[in-house]
């Protein structure tokens, strides 16, 4: 178990959790977390929101049961974290451009810290967050807010674009993309039951058969990604 150090609400059903200890993650990774006996029985997958020396964070959004039981969590209480896990974003060369919708934004801080200035495109509904902290890691920062975030994204400018938010958002993205030399990767997102590809519960459909969002994924390149079919199998 380990020690929460700080858990504020940042918006409306928006946390940011710190908690001490020495962790490791790459970009775009996960941690199961789990704050509870046996019920709820699923730990809930989190992206990293950032790294350092000595504690991790995550931005979540307290949407279901497990969640909103994190939003309840006090600084000094207790949290069991497993991880990291999945196959984050990968190393790339070139110019390359983050896009973020919503909660979607939560893997895309850390990833910007390991990249050199990427461009950074963040989107939300009714008002904005932790924009602030992506700006001194960003060549140029745009933010939306009830707008079409898209709309701004030259992708032919872009070698690599790393899209996470809603599913409409991702898929709109991808079909942008077809036909360009830009390599597109989205981060899906999907109910998990243990998390590390055993039990099968977070398959999707993709070019090259069913694969796993926890372990598979959760990137995965956009042209790869069934998304004419229903993405759930
Ligand atoms: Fe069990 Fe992905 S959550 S295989």
């Amino acid at each position: 178990m380990h020690k929460i150090l700080s858990n504020n609400q940042i918006a409306q059903d928006v946390y940011l959790m710190t908690v001490e200890g020495t962790f490791e993650g790459r970009m775009g990774q996960f941690y199961m977390l789990r704050a509870w006996g046996h019920y709820p029985v699923l730990s809930r997958p989190i992206s990293i929101y950032n790294l350092e020396p000595d504690s991790i964070q995550f931005l979540y959004k307290a949407g279901g049961e497990g969640t909103a039981r994190f939003a309840s969590l006090r600084p000094g209480d207790s949290i069991q974290l497993e991880g990291p896990f999945g196959n984050g974003f990968p190393e790339v060369d070139g110019k390359t451009a983050l896009v973020g919708g919503g909660i979607g934004i939560a893997p895309l801080f850390y990833t910007a810290r390991q990249l050199d200035k990427p461009d950074i495109y963040l989107g939300f509904r009714g008002a904005s967050y932790m924009t602030e902290a992506f700006a001194p890691y960003a060549s140029e920062l745009v933010v939306r807010v009830d707008a079409n975030l898209l709309l701004d994204v030259d992708m032919q400018k872009y070698d690599n674009i790393f899209v996470c938010g809603p599913l409409g958002m991702m898929e709109a993205a991808a079909r942008m993309a077809e036909g360009l030399e830009t390599k597109l990767y989205v981060s899906l997102e999907k109910r998990m039951a243990c998390g590390i590809g055993a039990c099968y519960g977070c398959s999707v459909r993709t070019a090259s058969g069913n694969r796993k969002v926890c372990s598979d994924g959760p990137v995965f390149q956009a042209q790869e990604v069934a998304w004419h079919e229903k993405l759930s199998v």
